[in-house]
């Protein structure tokens, strides 16, 4: 099999982040959280008191910082220049603050050649928005995950369902909250790429997702 750079791009609460590691495992690929990287540029705007709306400020911002993904004992970690800063960035106020710096065009150019430097390489299953249509077009296998908002959203309310901060009605309106804003920005929003294999994953298990995207990338490898 030749390498292949691979992207899958959806929705949150769609499956991506299950099925981007499992694919990734079965192939040998590292897997690239590109979600990750929005939710670090978030926590920074956060933590200096930049407003999402400041591009000015945000573009200052961004030039200082040094956000990077490197894989250790520990597995995929985020830091921000000397700061391990994995396990800060899963927080509701980090997810809105995510998609809401990511509608930013300073931000996403910030992020845009780290992204495509991770993927020089190949080998590797991208997660995220816009893989397949903005930062990798030329990939080699594209999909695009997608489910049911109910569906979605109890999946994301069962993770965090032994620290449950949120009800169950909260999870979706956020999660359809996040979607609105990541579907109607300007610039990347989250569609499909005209190439890319839509596979719905509401009544499917992880395994069969992973098995009809090995089906397609035999084909295409
Ligand atoms: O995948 P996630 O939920 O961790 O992503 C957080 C936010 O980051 C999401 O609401 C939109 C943004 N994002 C993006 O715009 N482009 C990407 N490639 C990945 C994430």
């Amino acid at each position: 099999m030749k390498k292949i750079l691979i992207t899958i791009d959806g929705p949150a609460g769609a499956g991506k982040t299950t099925v981007s590691r499992g694919l990734a495992d079965r192939l040998g690929y590292k897997y690239i959280d590109t979600g990750a990287l929005y939710r670090g540029v978030a926590l920074e705007a956060i933590a200096r008191g930049v407003n999402y709306e400041d591009d000015e400020g945000l573009g200052k911002m961004c030039s200082a910082l040094n956000i990077r993904l490197i894989l250790n004992a520990k597995g995929l970690r985020l830091l921000s220049g000397e700061n391990d800063i994995t396990e800060h960035i899963r927080t509701p106020e980090i997810s809105m603050m995510a998609s809401a710096v990511s509608a930013r065009p300073v931000v996403r150019q910030y992020l845009l050649g780290l992204q495509q430097e991770l993927g020089r390489d190949k080998e590797a299953v991208f997660e995220g928005r816009d893989m397949g249509t903005v930062v990798f077009p030329k990939a080699d296998a594209k999909f695009f995950l997608n489910a049911l908002l109910e569906k979605r959203a109890l999946r994301r309310y069962k993770e965090m369902s032994f620290k449950p901060s949120q009800s169950l009605d909260k999870v979706e309106q956020d999660l359809k909250k996040r979607d609105e804003n990541d579907i109607s920005r300007d610039i990347a929003p989250l569609k499909p790429a005209e190439d890319a294999v839509i596979i719905d994953s509401t009544e499917c298990t992880v395994d069969e997702v992973i098995d009809q995207m090995l089906l397609h990338i035999k084909r295409v490898s």
